[in-house]
């Protein structure tokens, strides 16, 4: 029954598959091999964070830390409930399972006061966001959060466009590929689902083509704004003198 844009899909848990994991990672990597942090905004029952933390430090997949972010608390509660039953059938694994535990936070990922989602989005390397049933609304929002949170150096691997483009902001979150899942990567549809990977761009020279032909990270963005408020000054101070 389709509940989209308007209804309750936004709200929908369906899982991606091991499949769609290894493709956001490789995505999400882009071809760095230091230990990189990954992080799930919308979790759900935390299938890919616990994939994440199952595969850390295994050759291909170098994952120095996993977190997500659920709204759902029955999700939440699920999740705690299943933790805890592998916990006590293999107490060998607590302090791992703890770990885990640990890493779901329960939260609105948009709410301004979601802190230690915005901590966990500062810190990750790649995003994973399975936004694709949910409403315009809540893929601005959340590319807004992104927009302020994100380091420079973080992907965003997404199922929907994720598009950040207020008037007057020197950043932006930007598609820059598109592609498609490979078939059964999701556990709702043998078909492939689009894709999109995305990061974060400097406005600064527009040629009137609508696109960015600069990339930069956000401390440049600073550097820049400084450079050309002082150029303003003497400018003033050539002219007035
Ligand atoms: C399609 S599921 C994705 C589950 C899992 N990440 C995956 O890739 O399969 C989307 C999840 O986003 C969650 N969600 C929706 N809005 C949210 C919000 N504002 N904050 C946190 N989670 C949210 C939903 O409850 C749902 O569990």
């Amino acid at each position: 029954m389709w509940d989209g844009p308007g209804g309750q899909a936004a709200l929908n848990c369906k899982e991606a598959l091991p499949a769609a994991f290894q493709h956001v990672w490789t995505l999400g990597a882009d071809g760095r091999t230091e230990p990189l942090s990954f992080h799930d905004l919308g979790c759900g029952y935390g299938s890919l964070l616990v994939l994440a933390h199952v595969l850390k430090g295994t050759q291909n997949f170098n994952i120095s830390t996993a977190t997500g972010t659920e709204i759902r608390a029955d999700l939440h509660d699920a999740f705690m409930r299943w933790l805890h039953d592998f916990q006590e059938a293999a107490p060998l694994f607590a302090t791992a399972v703890d770990d885990i535990r640990r890493s779901f936070i329960l939260a609105d990922m948009i709410s301004p006061d979601a802190v230690a989602v915005q901590t966990a989005v500062r810190q990750a390397d790649i995003i994973w966001c399975n936004n694709m049933l949910f409403p315009p609304e809540l893929n601005a929002a959340v590319a807004n959060m992104l927009r302020q949170c994100m380091s420079a150096r973080a992907v965003v691997v997404s199922t929907a466009e994720l598009q950040c483009m207020e008037q007057g902001t020197p950043l932006e979150l930007r598609t820059q590929n598109r592609f498609m899942f490979p078939p059964d990567s999701m556990s709702w549809t043998g078909n492939a689902v689009p894709g999109f990977m995305s990061r974060l761009t400097t406005r600064v020279h527009d040629h009137g083509n609508g696109r960015d032909d600069h990339t930069a990270p956000r401390r440049d963005v600073a550097r820049d704004r400084t450079r050309r408020r002082q150029s303003r000054t003497s400018r003033a101070q050539a002219i007035g003198s």
